[in-house]
């Protein structure tokens, strides 16, 4: 049979949603009733100037935030519903996130740092499978050493591994090649692009690089905290570029 398009509920789905962080004076009202629906599969490219919330709008979708209002849905769960103990099981298993620093556990080789996150969903054979995610990223060779031994791209390849390798249906990626040179963020993007489509995940991408945005299904502007509605800017351009 032909693999049917997936249907069903969609990947993320946000009604109305508003977030203020910070505490007294220096309280400010981040997302302003944010709405939109991602569907499965599908690659978002998150852009807008700094400031302009893209970092928070992330931290929401991957249940890091609560809103204050709103609706928030991962692949039709409401997160809202979710105790925090069942809310991180949840983010554990639908949610991988990588960041423009890295954010890797210094102490731990570059091995033990894509097994965390298997020990901690109680997979079997973590080491095993760590392995194999890191072999999957080219770094089959460097499994032992630690992340300070290991440059910027192996660094981020590492983060890559660790966030891909609970099978999340969500990768989320904070302006991931911010840290690299040119070169090294075009082979980190080439690799996350493949290994997305390769496990059909769908995926967030904030980043200022807008010929990389354009190699993504649908651009999100956002602008104080909204998204932009301008049907110049949001229109799908690259539907037909190479992922
Ligand atoms: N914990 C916080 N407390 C108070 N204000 C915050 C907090 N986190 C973020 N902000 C403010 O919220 C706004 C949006 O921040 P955010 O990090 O989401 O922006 P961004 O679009 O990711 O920017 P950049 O492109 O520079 O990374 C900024 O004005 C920031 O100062
Ligand atoms: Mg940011």
């Amino acid at each position: 049979m032909q693999q049917a398009k997936k249907t069903g509920p969609a990947a993320i789905e946000l009604h109305n949603v508003h977030l203020s962080l910070g505490q007294g004076a220096a309280r400010v009202h981040i997302l302003k009733g944010i709405s939109l629906q991602i569907a499965q599969g599908e690659t978002i490219g998150l852009v807008g100037p700094s400031g302009s919330g893209k970092s928070t709008l992330l931290m929401v979708m991957a249940g890091l935030e609560r809103p204050d209002r709103g609706d928030l849905k991962i692949d039709g769960q409401a997160l809202a519903t979710l105790d925090e103990d069942r809310l991180a099981r949840f983010r554990g298993e639908k949610i991988g996130i990588v960041f423009q620093s890295f954010h890797l556990i210094p102490t731990m080789t570059a091995l033990e740092n894509v097994a965390i996150p298997l020990e901690l969903a109680g997979r079997p054979r973590p080491f095993e499978q760590a392995a194999a995610e890191l072999a999957a990223v080219g770094l089959a060779h460097r499994r032992d050493h630690y992340p300070a031994q290991l440059s910027g791209g192996e660094q981020q390849r590492v983060a890559l591994a660790r966030a891909l390798a609970p099978a999340p249906s969500i990768l989320i990626a904070d302006e991931p090649t911010g840290n690299l040179d040119g070169a090294t963020g075009t082979e980190i993007i080439d690799l996350m692009f493949a290994l997305r489509r390769e496990r059909g995940a769908t995926l967030v991408l904030v980043t200022h690089d807008l010929a990389l945005a354009e190699r993504c299904d649908r651009k999100i502007p956002l602008r104080s905290g909204e998204i932009e509605t301008d049907a110049t800017t949001t229109a799908v351009t690259s539907a037909t570029a190479p992922h």
